[in-house]
């Protein structure tokens, strides 16, 4: 896999004339290929530090009504996904008795499934006349847009969430406020093979032309 090592062009200086769209055969093909790599088909390499640094700021880059910035990473790279690991397997006893011993070793695994993790966390202002639900759809542009970006640099990466990201001893463990939430962890890393097509909706029945005959 090709990786591109070169950094993101900066944000150009505030006020700057831009352009309103960039017709890119390659970014279209990116965004209509686009595939996850399965949990358990991450391997390292994964991207370095100042790789990171770098997708995180271009991945904000997403629309964000009013200008919140709703959102924070955490980024877990080397011993801190172990110690994660360790730390939620004890988490998971206490929340749940009934966890089989299969269960408890998945989780003895999450975190190191790949190099690099970065918990997207939805951290939206309750207080402010923006919706919430517009807020965690920032959010939610985030992820997709730092999956993306991982992809278009070259690394292979996907969204999970799992007990990990509704569970209050996880939330307390990772200091998140009443608030916040987890709103995904994107896995990243090298595909340890080609991930296959699967199947996509039908869209004809997801597609609709609105008509003021469809008004009641
Ligand atoms: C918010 C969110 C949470 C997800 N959580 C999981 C998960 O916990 N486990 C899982 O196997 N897939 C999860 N997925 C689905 C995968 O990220 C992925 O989309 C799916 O495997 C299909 O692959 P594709 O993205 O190439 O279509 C989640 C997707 C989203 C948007």
């Amino acid at each position: 896999m090709r990786r591109m090592t070169s950094i993101f062009p900066p944000a150009p200086p505030l006020g700057s004339s831009m352009l309103p769209a960039r017709a890119s055969a390659e970014a279209r093909k990116l965004i209509a290929l686009r595939r996850s790599t399965s949990k358990r088909g991450l391997i390292a390499p994964g991207p370095s530090q100042e790789a990171l640094n770098d997708f995180l700021t271009v991945a904000a880059r997403v629309p964000d009504h009013r200008r919140l910035a709703p959102w924070r990473f955490l980024v877990f790279e080397g011993q801190a996904r172990a110690d994660f690991n360790e730390r939620a397997v004890e988490i998971q006893k206490q929340e749940n008795p009934e966890a089989t011993e299969t269960m408890l070793a998945d989780t003895a695994g999450y975190f190191t499934r790949a190099p690099v993790v970065i918990a997207v966390i939805s951290s939206p202002d309750v207080t402010h006349k923006t919706p919430v639900w517009e807020q965690e759809l920032s959010c939610g542009a985030v992820c997709h847009n730092l999956l993306l970006t991982a992809n278009a640099s070259g690394w292979a990466g996907c969204w999970l969430t799992e007990w990990i990201a509704f569970s209050e001893g996880i939330n307390t463990l990772l200091g998140l406020t009443e608030h916040e939430r987890v709103a995904g962890y994107i896995y990243l890393g090298t595909a340890k093979e080609n991930p296959h097509e699967r199947l996509r909706p039908d869209l004809t029945s997801k597609i609709q032309r609105w008509t003021t005959e469809q008004a009641i």
